[in-house]
């Protein structure tokens, strides 16, 4: 059951812009590496049932939740959402249109998997209105997507790029590195080589070993090597980046001609956004206070509580105002927007510790002011998580 706590009455004064997260929950099959709220496709899949869950919950959220302002970014994430079938996201997205004031120059993603998408399918997401799409590579070298569990080989994953980019000019790749066994002249010769596919934007995720993975037990065995450390890695992905023409705006995600994901902007910014879908996750303002709202994990028992309890929120807390700091705090310094000096300077007033911790963060040029804004330098950058921890643990 939903637990309902005291909850502010909205009001219409603190929301500039949000967006929405889709959570499509399944995959042809499980990758190695993956920890994502995903599962493996089931035989029989009821669409009606799904939509009128998305449908119910989506109308509850603008009953509940929703100010009127702008939605900027619509966001199909998974899984892999290119399983769908076509009426299903237009219908979602009629749905969305219907509830929802839409943003003149929304941004509409839909993740891909490589294996479930053609010429055909692209050119029906256009029709349907998706103008993004971020395609899931990882590398391209047969071996290696083996070992990571993928379905598609590396001349699929091309070909794939290739043929979508004729349809969508605002084309995104996932690459991972730092897998086991990678070295980095290898991964130096992958990435130049991905660059110059025809994408505007393309996400270098630093492999994350999960529990519960195979990917983990294949390395716990003594089948893989271990993954060591990867602060080379980093910043050779950024040095051939920048050398291609891509800049790094956040630690990992690269854009061309300043084309950035606006949905993913609008979560280091820390702007409202309405997560639907098993697992999904939301942050809403009501009354100048941010609301956590998450949604349940479960495939099935998800289904059963989104048409029965038509609840958006199976659990909701107004977050205390350290615990919104420190989530503004760790998104915003992510990336190179950074975080609104007066938002830090309110929450000194109250927590010394942290003015002395930014000072000398500071004269180490870890971080920089920069116009109304504090960002992090290069240097601090390669130190992200050391410097969020300083500031987040002790001080808060
Ligand atoms: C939902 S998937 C993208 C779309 C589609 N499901 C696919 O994989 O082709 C999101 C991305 O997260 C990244 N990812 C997932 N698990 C990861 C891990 N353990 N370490 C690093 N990156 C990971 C992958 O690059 C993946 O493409
Ligand atoms: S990486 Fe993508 S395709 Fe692979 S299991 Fe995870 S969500 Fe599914």
């Amino acid at each position: 059951m939903a637990k309902r706590r005291n909850i502010p009455h909205r009001t219409h004064s603190s929301v500039e812009m949000s967006t929405i997260y889709i959570h499509w929950p399944f995959c042809r099959s499980k990758c190695y590496y993956c920890d994502f709220n995903s599962v493996p496709c089931p035989q029989f899949i009821d669409y009606s049932k799904w939509l009128a869950s998305y449908t119910k919950i989506l109308q509850k959220y603008t009953e509940q939740y929703y100010q009127g302002d702008p939605i900027t970014s619509i966001y199909f994430g998974g899984g892999t959402p290119s399983l769908l079938p076509n009426w299903f996201i237009t219908s979602i997205l009629e749905e969305i249109d219907n509830a929802f004031q839409l943003a003149p120059n929304l941004e509409i993603t839909l993740e891909a998997n490589p294996k479930t998408i053609d010429k055909i399918k692209a050119m029906n997401l256009k029709k349907s209105g998706i103008n993004r799409l971020s395609i899931g590579v990882q590398s391209i070298i047969d071996a290696d997507l083996k070992m990571l569990g993928r379905i598609h080989s590396a001349r699929e994953a091309k070909e794939c790029i290739f043929e979508i980019s004729e349809i969508f000019d605002n084309l995104s790749i996932d690459m991972i590195y730092n897998r086991p066994g990678q070295n980095l002249r290898n991964w130096e010769e992958e990435l130049n080589e991905v660059l110059k596919y025809p994408i505007k934007h393309i996400s270098l995720y630093e492999l994350i070993v999960e529990q519960n993975t195979r990917l983990k037990a294949m390395i716990d065995s003594g089948v893989l090597p271990s993954p060591s450390s990867s602060a080379a890695f980093f910043e050779k992905t950024i040095e051939i980046a920048r050398n291609q023409g891509f800049e790094m705006y956040e630690v990992s995600n690269f854009a061309k001609d300043k084309c950035y994901g606006q949905h993913n902007i609008s979560y280091w910014k820390y702007e409202d956004y309405y997560g639907i879908g098993a697992g999904a996750h939301s942050r809403c303002t009501l009354t100048g206070r941010k609301i956590a709202i998450a949604q349940i994990s479960d495939n099935n028992e998800w289904l059963r509580w989104a048409l029965e309890t038509n609840n958006p929120a199976f659990n909701e807390e107004i977050l205390s105002e350290d615990n919104e700091f420190k989530e503004r705090l760790i998104m915003g310094l992510r990336s190179k927007f950074g975080i609104k000096i007066d938002v830090i300077s309110k929450h000194i007033k109250a927590k010394y510790g942290l003015k002395n911790k930014l000072k000398k963060l500071q004269e180490n040029s870890y971080i920089i002011n920069k116009g109304s804004d504090v960002v992090l330098t290069d240097n601090g950058i390669m130190k992200l998580n050391l410097i969020i921890r300083y500031l987040t643990e002790e001080c808060l």
